[in-house]
Parts: C-alpha cells; sequence; structure tokens
C-alpha cells in the first residue's frame, strides 16, 4: 500500500506516466499472444507422441475442426479425426509463422499458420500434407480471475494445399490448381497492429508492484532464451562448433567449467569441457561445411518456459520445439531426415542467458532414398517428452533471486513491456509478408508493399532493393502486373520460421533474422521441391502506433532439392566457368535505387550480384546481422560473414533507421 501511494505521487509528478491498469492491461495482452502461440505449439508437439486425446482436448467444448469442407465436432470425434486414416507410429504436426491477432476485449484471438503434417505407419504407408490454418481462439471463464483464464481452441481451419506420400512427394490439394486465396483474418495494417483498436480496460484484478515486474521479467526473458534457442540451430546448420560452445558460457569452449549435459538419444551424453564438441562432431560431423554437405535444422514450435529458479537459487528456463533435420553429404551419397524432438535448459548468469543441458530426441532418422514409411533405420527414443506449461500466467516459483532486476519506475516498467510486445509485433510483420508472397499478384502488390512503413526499403531478388513503399509497389507490379490471378498451376510458398529478433532499447524497432523456406508444389507427381534461404529485416513502430517492415533483404538460395526422387542429393555441382546468370530484366524495365552489384562483397556469389555464381551444393558464404548472444563472437570460418543492421545501410547510409529518430537494435549480447 506504502508503494501504492509513493507511486500515485510519482504519478502526478510526470504527466506522462503510463497507470498501473495500463500496464497491467499491456501486460495481459502480450501474455495472452503468447498464451495463444504456446497453446497451438503444444497442440503440435502433441501430434508427436501421438496423444489425439491430449490435443483435441486443447479444443473448447463448443470447438470445431473445419477440414476443407468437412466439419468435426466433439472431442470424440475430433479425436479420431486427427488420428486419421493412418495408424501412425509417426506424426509430427508443424504449426509455422504465427500471425496473431488479439480482440480489443482480449477475450478471443485469431492466427493464421503455415503447416506440415508428416506421418508414416511404420510397415510402408506415409502421408504428407501442407496448408494454411485460420484458427480462433477463447479465453475461458475457469476461474473469475481473468488472469488464470486458459485460452482454448474455438475453430481450427484447415485449408489444404498440398499432399501426397512419401514415394512420389507431395502436389496439389486434389492435383488442381489453385483457385482464391484461403481468405485472411487480417488487414495491412491490423497485421502489424498489436492490438485491434477499441480496447477498454475491463481489468480489475490489483496485482502486487512485485508480481507486474516478475510477469514482465519473464516476457524479456523468453525473448532472450528464444534468440538463443534459435541461434543455436542456425550454427548447426553451418556446423560453428566454436560458436555453440560459446553459448554455453562460463567458458564451456575455453577453459572448462560448464555444468551441463549434451545428451543425443541413443548415441550419447557429453559434459564438460571438450565433452559439447565431441557431441557435435559425433552426431553432426566436423566443424564448417564443404561442397555437398547439408545440416540443416529446421526447429518450428518452440515453446519456452522460465523457472523462478533451479536447484542452486539461479534462475532457470526451459525449451521444447520439434526439429526437422535435413543431413547429406554428396561426396558420401549418405542424404537423411531426422525429425524429433529437443528440450534444453537454460541459466541466467549475471543477467545473460545461456546454455546449459542440450537433450536431442530423434524419433525418426531415415535414408532419404527410402523415407520414414519402414519406420527409419534408428531405435525408438526412450526420451519422455516433457510439456511445457502453455498456460503462462503465474506459473513462476518464486524466489529471492526473482525477479531479479526489480523497479518500482512505472515509465521503466512500460518500456519493459514495450520490448517484449515488439518481439511479437515484429513476428508478427515478417510473416504477414510471406503470407502475401505466396500468392502474389498485382492485387497482392497492394498489399504487401502497404506492410511497409512509407520511406522503407525492399530487395528485389536477383534486382537490387528499391527505397520507399511506393517505389516497393511500382516493383512489384512492374513484375506481376496490375491484375489478380483467378488460377494458380503451382507455388512457391515463403515460410519465414526460427526469427532471431533483436529490440531497441525503446521497443520501437526490431532487426529480424528468419530462414526462408520454401516448400514449392505443383500439379504433377514428383513435383514437390523445397529450398532455403534467409531474411535479414528490419522493422519500426510508425506514428500510429503500427508495425511496418523499414528494411527487407532476401538471400536466396543456400541449398535446394533438385526434384523430390533425388532431393538434396541429386543436384549436379555446376561448371567452375559458368557465369552468373545475372539480374532479372527487372533491372531495365524499372531500375532499382541499388542495384545488387552495387553491394560488393556483401552480394559475391549470389545470383544478380558480383562474381561467379554459387548454388548448391556449392557453399555459399552465409551473412549474420548479429554476433554471438552469449559470447559477442563474430561470426566466423570460410563461408559465414557479418554484417550488422540495415544490408543496403553501408551503401546508402542515409536509409538507417537512425537517420529518422529510431534506435539501431544491438547487434551483441546487452544487458537490459
Ligand atoms: C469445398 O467445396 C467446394 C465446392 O464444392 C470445392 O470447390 C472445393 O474444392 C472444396 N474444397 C476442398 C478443400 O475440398
Ligand atoms: C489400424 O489399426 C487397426 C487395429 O490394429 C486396424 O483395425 C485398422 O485396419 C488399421 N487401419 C489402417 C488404415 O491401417
Ligand atoms: C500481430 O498482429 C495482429 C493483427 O493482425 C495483432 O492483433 C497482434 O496483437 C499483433 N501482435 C503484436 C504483438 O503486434
Ligand atoms: C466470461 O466472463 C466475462 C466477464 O468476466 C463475461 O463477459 C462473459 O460473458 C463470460 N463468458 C462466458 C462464456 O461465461
Ligand atoms: C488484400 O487485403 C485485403 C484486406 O485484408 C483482402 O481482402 C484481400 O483479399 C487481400 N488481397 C490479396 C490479393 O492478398
Ligand atoms: C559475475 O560478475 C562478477 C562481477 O563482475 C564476477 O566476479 C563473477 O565471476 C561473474 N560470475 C559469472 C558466473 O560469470
Ligand atoms: C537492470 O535494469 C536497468 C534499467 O532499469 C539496467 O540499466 C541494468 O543493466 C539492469 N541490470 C541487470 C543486471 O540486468
Ligand atoms: C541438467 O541435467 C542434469 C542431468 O540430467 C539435471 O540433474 C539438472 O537438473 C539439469 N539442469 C537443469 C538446469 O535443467
Ligand atoms: C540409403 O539408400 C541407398 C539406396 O537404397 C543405399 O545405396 C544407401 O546405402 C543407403 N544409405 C544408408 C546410410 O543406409
Ligand atoms: C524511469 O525510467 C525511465 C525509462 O527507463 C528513465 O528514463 C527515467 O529516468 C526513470 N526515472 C527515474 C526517476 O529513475
Ligand atoms: C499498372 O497500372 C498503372 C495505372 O493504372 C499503369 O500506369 C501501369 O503502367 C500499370 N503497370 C503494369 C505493369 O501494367
Ligand atoms: C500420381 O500419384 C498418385 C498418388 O500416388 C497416383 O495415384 C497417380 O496415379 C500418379 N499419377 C501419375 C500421372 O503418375
Amino acid at each position: 500500500m506504502k508503494l501504492l501511494l509513493l507511486l500515485t505521487s510519482a504519478l502526478m509528478a510526470m504527466a506522462t506516466t503510463p497507470s498501473l491498469a495500463s500496464l497491467s492491461l499491456s501486460l495481459s495482452q502480450t501474455e495472452s499472444l503468447r498464451a495463444i502461440k504456446d497453446l497451438t505449439s503444444t497442440f503440435a508437439q502433441l501430434s508427436q507422441s501421438r496423444d489425439y486425446p491430449a490435443m483435441a482436448a486443447l479444443f473448447s467444448p463448443s470447438g470445431i475442426l473445419h477440414f476443407g469442407n468437412t466439419s468435426i465436432t466433439g472431442t470424440q470425434k475430433i479425436t479420431s479425426f486427427l488420428k486419421g486414416n493412418i495408424n501412425s507410429t509417426l506424426d509430427t504436426l508443424i504449426f509455422a509463422t504465427p500471425l496473431i491477432n488479439l480482440a480489443a476485449d482480449g477475450r478471443s484471438g485469431r492466427g493464421r499458420y503455415n503447416s506440415w503434417r508428416f506421418q508414416g505407419d511404420g510397415k510402408g504407408a506415409t502421408k504428407l500434407q501442407g496448408g494454411i490454418y485460420e484458427n480462433e481462439y477463447h479465453l475461458m471463464n475457469t476461474t473469475k480471475d481473468d488472469a488464470k483464464g486458459e485460452w482454448k481452441v474455438e475453430v481450427m481451419r484447415y485449408y489444404p494445399l498440398y499432399e501426397g506420400n512419401y514415394e512420389d512427394g507431395w502436389r496439389n490439394y486434389g492435383g488442381r490448381d489453385f483457385g482464391a486465396v484461403p481468405p485472411f483474418h487480417y488487414t495491412p495494417d491490423e497485421a502489424g497492429l498489436p492490438v485491434l483498436p477499441g480496447g477498454e480496460i475491463v481489468e480489475t484484478r490489483e496485482e502486487g508492484m512485485e508480481e507486474l515486474t516478475s510477469r514482465i521479467e519473464v516476457l524479456n526473458d523468453e525473448d532472450e532464451v528464444k534468440n538463443l534457442q534459435h541461434a543455436y540451430g542456425y550454427y548447426l546448420d553451418r556446423r560453428m562448433w566454436t560458436d555453440v560452445e560459446d553459448l554455453l558460457g562460463d567458458g564451456a569452449g575455453a577453459g572448462g567449467g560448464w555444468g551441463g549435459v549434451f545428451t543425443v538419444n541413443n548415441v550419447g551424453s557429453w559434459s564438460g569441457k571438450g565433452g559439447v564438441r565431441k557431441a557435435l562432431e559425433r552426431w553432426m560431423g566436423p566443424e564448417g561445411l564443404k561442397q555437398g554437405v547439408l545440416n540443416e535444422h529446421l526447429i518450428f514450435n518452440t515453446i519456452v518456459s522460465v523457472r523462478g529458479s533451479g536447484g542452486s537459487g539461479e534462475i532457470i528456463a526451459d525449451s521444447r520445439g520439434i526439429e526437422v533435420a535435413l543431413i547429406g553429404d554428396r561426396a558420401t551419397s549418405r542424404a537423411e531426415w531426422r525429425i524429433g524432438f529437443f528440450q534444453n535448459s537454460f541459466v541466467k548468469r549475471n543477467g545473460t542467458w545461456q546454455f546449459f543441458n542440450i537433450t536431442i530426441a530423434p524419433l525418426v532418422v531415415a535414408n532419404y532414398s527410402t523415407g520414414w514409411g519402414k519406420g527409419g533405420t534408428f531405435p525408438k527414443s526412450t526420451i519422455t517428452p516433457q510439456l511445457l506449461a502453455y498456460s503462462r500466467m503465474h506459473t513462476i516459483t518464486p524466489s529471492p533471486t526473482f525477479p531479479s532486476n526489480t523497479t518500482t519506475n512505472l515509465t521503466e516498467l512500460e518500456r519493459r513491456i514495450r520490448r517484449s510486445a515488439a518481439y511479437d509485433g515484429a513476428e508478427n510483420i515478417s510473416n504477414a509478408y510471406g503470407f502475401y508472397i505466396d500468392f502474389i499478384d498485382g492485387a497482392g502488390c497492394f498489399n504487401m508493399s502497404a506492410i511497409h512503413h512509407t520511406l522503407g526499403h525492399k530487395e528485389s531478388p536477383f534486382t537490387g532493393f528499391y527505397q520507399t513503399q511506393k517505389r516497393v509497389l511500382d516493383a512489384c507490379t512492374a513484375s506481376y502486373g496490375n491484375s489478380s490471378i483467378q488460377s494458380r498451376s503451382s507455388i512457391s510458398f515463403h515460410w519465414r520460421p526460427q526469427p532471431v529478433i533483436l529490440i531497441s532499447s525503446d521497443g520501437r524497432s526490431a532487426s529480424l533474422r528468419a530462414r526462408l523456406l520454401q516448400p514449392a508444389t505443383a500439379r504433377g507427381n514428383n513435383s514437390a521441391q523445397i529450398r532455403g534461404g534467409m531474411y535479414h529485416d528490419q522493422m519500426v513502430l510508425d506514428a500510429s502506433g503500427i508495425w511496418r517492415l523499414w528494411s527487407v533483404t532476401i538471400d536466396e538460395f543456400y541449398w535446394n532439392s533438385g526434384n523430390w526422387g533425388t532431393g538434396w542429393n541429386g543436384v549436379t555441382p555446376r561448371a567452375a566457368n559458368v557465369s552468373n546468370p545475372g539480374p532479372r530484366d527487372l533491372t531495365k524495365q524499372f531500375p532499382p535505387d541499388l542495384i545488387l552489384t552495387g553491394m560488393g562483397e556483401r552480394e559475391r556469389g549470389f545470383q544478380g550480384g558480383t562474381g561467379r555464381f554459387t548454388a548448391w551444393p556449392d557453399i555459399q558464404k552465409m551473412w549474420f546481422m548479429y554476433r554471438n548472444p552469449v559470447s559477442g563472437r563474430e561470426p566466423g570460418g570460410q563461408y559465414n560473414g557479418y554484417w550488422p543492421g540495415c544490408v543496403p545501410c553501408q551503401h546508402r547510409p542515409e536509409w538507417r533507421m537512425e537517420k529518422f529518430g529510431w534506435e539501431e537494435p544491438p547487434t551483441g549480447p546487452v544487458m537490459w
């Protein structure tokens, strides 16, 4: 009470100081968004244990599942529909690239997702599915205390877009052309709006100051830990073992002291100095890549849960998620799928999060040529999956060390909430871009450009950068024309999973690096393809409080399958004397403001850039916009480079967000 009085007088002193009630509202809004994402990720994770009743239990009592034109209600019917017409021994359902809307009253939300589902019955039958979900979520009144309410799925609406078996790969659903775009639940403006407007403060629950501070710290901690988890995945892809060791902090690479355990189920456990590197080498090969080596570890549906304290009194967090690994070595003709889950723990030391324990549980390891239909080549997993709490509120175990950075300064608390809201806002707008590009046409160009800031800029692949929203639109129209496409025979999807998101200290700008994962489909059999690239973006909060893209760079492609039958090992290397196919004609039709060849070293090897075209199975240099999040090390090795911040800004410094009043986000470890 004394504290509140103190706060009230501080409040009167500063007209702009936020009220406790408004802080409490924005906190519960961000918590709700995350509860919706975690609920959906839990649904996905449960598929790997084939726990269909538990998945069905995540629907509300009135919940409904629409699969194409079929509608299913009731727990029993949903359970048996989820199980499907294949007796799976392997099942992995993925929900990627969330774009979540929270309604103004905070009691319902909508989410758009990309999805994959891979199944096999161990006797030869397989099923691959891909499509888009548009879901609705409701906050149940389980208790009188709103903040303890539980989010449930009210409507799960699946638009099947491609499907097939392992032998033939996926192809367009029903073998048909694509008609209308699966409807969007949001407009371009809404894609960047933290919460739909019109909300009023209905919540009257009174949090103590300490509770408020610790709930905010949980959100901030989740951002840091999720970044660590996702950054780790990218280091695996490039076999950057030194960087993985750095993530373990406390001198795992340089002097010992690391007390964690690195476990690969059915392979071994390692700990201590040198142990981690042994684990990495044993399970994934030596440090660094060479021609024809693929080590892609796609991470999906990561949930992070912060525990108040571990046995040591330190603050601990856990992560769990789905891993789909694409492994290959052309030289030895090895190509494999490795599908499973990870469950890791982290510790916060001196204000910096670092990895502690790592557990990889492969559920299937399958030779590419035979696939997982017969169950693969690996023993059955013996690790018990630990589901993390998806109903996030009040899950913290009180401890003397938590919250670790208390304050009674409401402006400071508002800043901290804003930073976490920015994390979700940046992810939203990133995924909005991918969803618009999938079905791009003359009409789609409007929506795609509208999510850019009026003064932002974007790369058109193999061409160059266009600055201002207007020129981004015109470049798009110059490529795709002015009219809508009514029917498409093929689509290359633009997933942007596994983001690493760096937020400025004021929470008004962000840098985001995410994978470009491109599943492609067409009408015929053996037309499925899959490709990988990288996005390097920046986002800003505009004057009306809407998130917009400030800078978009696309590095493509790092790897691809030739066709489904031969996979990523079936791509023939280019002859040494083959020249760069050069930029698109767009360079002449609608000249960019910065052409790729003007980017020098940064675009070396990419199509339209400088130098020899470096295409898979050759290894193209990979760029990072951040340093190691624990040690601050710059990415190293022959094939990795460091290029901080807005990608074209080293050549166009006048495009930097700082010139327009936004703070440049950090590029390495910081203490907030
Ligand atoms: C749903 O029904 C409509 C009309 O019969 C049909 O055009 C469409 O292809 C169906 N959709 C799916 C996913 O089966
Ligand atoms: C699944 O297993 C059940 C029980 O063993 C069997 O009756 C059914 O035919 C199987 N279904 C398929 C599609 O294999
Ligand atoms: C993401 O966008 C939707 C609007 O489409 C919004 O409701 C949701 O709250 C946004 N999330 C954040 C944190 O910006
Ligand atoms: C849940 O509670 C809110 C008020 O707290 C009320 O407006 C709403 O009607 C209730 N919903 C249900 C389904 O009981
Ligand atoms: C563009 O956005 C509007 C508003 O959300 C939507 O109705 C329309 O379908 C979208 N068009 C395309 C082609 O994406
Ligand atoms: C934390 O920082 C203090 C003071 O800078 C230092 O003495 C201590 O060794 C650090 N602890 C760890 C675990 O890094
Ligand atoms: C605690 O928060 C303040 C900002 O209020 C920041 O300057 C300081 O570095 C933080 N300390 C830790 C250990 O995170
Ligand atoms: C790490 O794993 C060990 C061994 O399984 C366990 O005893 C310890 O509690 C774990 N530590 C954390 C921080 O989860
Ligand atoms: C994978 O399958 C191919 C073709 O059947 C075979 O040549 C190769 O030896 C297999 N590789 C492994 C590691 O089993
Ligand atoms: C409160 O926090 C804000 C934002 O971090 C800071 O600018 C301000 O100086 C702080 N006020 C006091 C009285 O410490
Ligand atoms: C699109 O329409 C505008 C005005 O309607 C026109 O100026 C432009 O040339 C058209 N562009 C294309 C590529 O058709
Ligand atoms: C394509 O694959 C489907 C499903 O495996 C099969 O039924 C069909 O006969 C195939 N079509 C052709 C043209 O090979």
